[in-house]
């Protein structure tokens, strides 16, 4: 098969936000307690938190972290998670079914952030919780103010601020499964008031309004469109959330999963400027992607109902779940003219990229490495192609093209980075990149990610799916379902 890719210096899509190469720890399963936290670990520091996680975190160089959740925040208040841990009271989780110890909150979590060299990106709760509970919280992180918050703050030994910039207002609040679940209008309401009183008190936060939980839900559009109606003038983004699964086994279909998420992107962005058009905005709502992977091999996971800490939502991902990541991050990058932060959900054992065993190993799973490559090499401009190639016959999805691909012009590095799925289960595809008003571009590495079986996954003792360098000549090969990252050198 044949894939030619043409690219013009003139021709850019925006520049990359690093924020989209964010991620998500929720309070639930072992992403917490056994994943970042376990005080009795051989390689836990003075805090108890894992120095081996922090270094696979570190290698991921995720700018944000969603936290503490997900459905875990429509039921949380965050002041049972701050000041003496010997006071702090443990609490059914009911988003979950097990029981929150608490010993990991605020306090934690944030200095857990800084070890990481990453941003907190916080949750209020909008099911059980109140508005000014959530301005407290603004308050309790960000002021300096000789007010009962931030006083609180200094006497449990944070003298300085924590500088949270970023906030969401609550997570899937349009789904059944959550706790205090709102319609359109409840939500809308609630949530502009709240985010009204968190501005008052900090003005240089943003905020992330909810969308719907996913393309699916029947309400998706009319959700965005009331709740924007409430909201547009107090929020800097809507949220969109995906996970993708192949249940039945149909892999060609799998591999374009993207396509979908692409559409979805450019529905909510078309959402968000009808409304801007409504009300005669100057402002323009952003997206933050804030929930995407591949999430369907643990479903239907069993655990003792309110036990601590329980394995839940481990999904064990394959080579085939890789490609799909690696392909969703592509769409990403190509969108990154209206997603500014995206966060794949999630970081440490709850459907994550990173892995442990309790008082054991740390591991990468398959999707760590098209991710770790997107956040390590993708930035500067996403550029506009124009793409000629072969296509592969799908169930769902129709001819869809051969490959998937994004590329990155960083001018600050002189290089081009593309990286390019070939989704087809059968033929190898020759890549012709073209480039225009470049200057000399040469190829300088090929990062291959590819393994025969498709079900292949990674556990702590063997890496069957990791990256390998291709030696660079003259042609550029891609193997039949492989992910690549090409690197090209432009003349300084
Ligand atoms: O990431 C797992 C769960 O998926 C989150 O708690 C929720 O927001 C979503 O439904």
């Amino acid at each position: 098969m044949k894939a030619n890719i043409l690219i013009n210096k003139n021709y850019e899509i925006g520049k990359i936000d690093r924020r989209i190469y964010g991620s998500f720890i929720e309070q639930l399963g072992r992403a917490v307690y056994g994943g970042i936290y376990e005080p009795t670990h051989p390689t836990a520091d003075d805090c108890g938190f894992r120095r081996d996680v922090i270094e696979l975190v570190k290698k991921l160089n995720v700018p944000i972290v969603r936290w503490p959740g997900g459905n875990f925040v429509s039921g949380y208040h965050w002041e049972d998670g701050i000041g003496d841990k010997s006071k702090r009271p443990q609490r059914m989780d009911l988003a979950w079914n097990t029981t929150e110890p608490n010993e990991v909150g605020l306090d934690e979590f944030q200095e857990w952030a800084k070890r990481a060299n990453t941003e907190v990106m916080m949750a209020v709760n909008l099911g059980t919780g109140t508005p000014d509970e959530a301005r407290n919280c603004v308050e309790y992180c960000n002021l300096d103010t000789d007010t009962y918050y931030a006083d609180l703050r200094r006497k449990n030994g944070f003298e300085k601020p924590f500088g949270i910039k970023t906030w969401c207002l609550g997570n899937e609040m349009d789904g059944s499964w959550q706790i205090c679940a709102k319609t359109a209008e409840e939500y809308g309401r609630i949530a502009v008031e709240t985010a009204k009183m968190m501005k008052i008190t900090d003005p240089s936060i943003e905020l992330v309004a909810c969308g719907s939980s996913n393309m699916g839900m029947k309400t998706f559009v009319d959700w965005e469109l009331t709740v924007l109606e409430h909201t547009y003038d107090y929020i800097d983004y809507l949220s969109l959330h995906t996970y993708y699964g192949n249940a039945k086994n149909e892999s060609a279909d799998f591999l374009c999963k993207c396509i979908e998420m692409d559409e979805f992107i450019k529905s909510v962005a078309a959402i968000c400027d009808a409304v801007k058009a409504k009300k005669r905005s100057k402002r323009t709502v952003n997206l933050s992607f804030d929930e995407w992977n591949v999430w369907y091999h643990s479903k239907g996971q069993s655990f003792e109902p309110w036990c601590k800490a329980p394995a839940q939502l481990e999904d064990i991902y394959t080579f085939e779940d890789a490609l799909v990541v690696g392909g969703m991050m592509m769409v990403l990058q190509n969108n990154c003219d209206r997603v500014k932060m995206a966060c794949l959900a999630q970081l440490v054992n709850v459907i994550a990229p990173i892995m442990t065993e309790n008082g054991g190993k740390a591991w990468a799973q398959t999707i760590f490495y098209p991710f770790m490559y997107a956040s390590a090499y993708g930035n500067g401009s996403a550029m506009r192609t124009v793409i000629e190639c072969d296509t592969v016959a799908t169930e769902k999805h129709g001819d869809a093209p051969c490959i998937e691909s994004s590329v990155l012009y960083n001018e600050a590095e002189h290089e081009i980075v593309m990286y390019v799925l070939n989704r087809s289960l059968t033929d190898e595809v020759d890549l012709l990149p073209v480039f225009e008003d470049f200057g000399t571009c040469k190829l300088t590495e090929h990062v291959e990610l590819y393994c025969d079986d498709l079900k292949a996954v990674n556990d702590k003792d063997c890496e069957r799916v990791s990256p390998v360098n291709v030696p660079v000549g003259d042609e550029i090969k891609l193997k039949k379902h492989s992910w690549n990252m090409l690197r090209f050198a432009l003349e300084a």
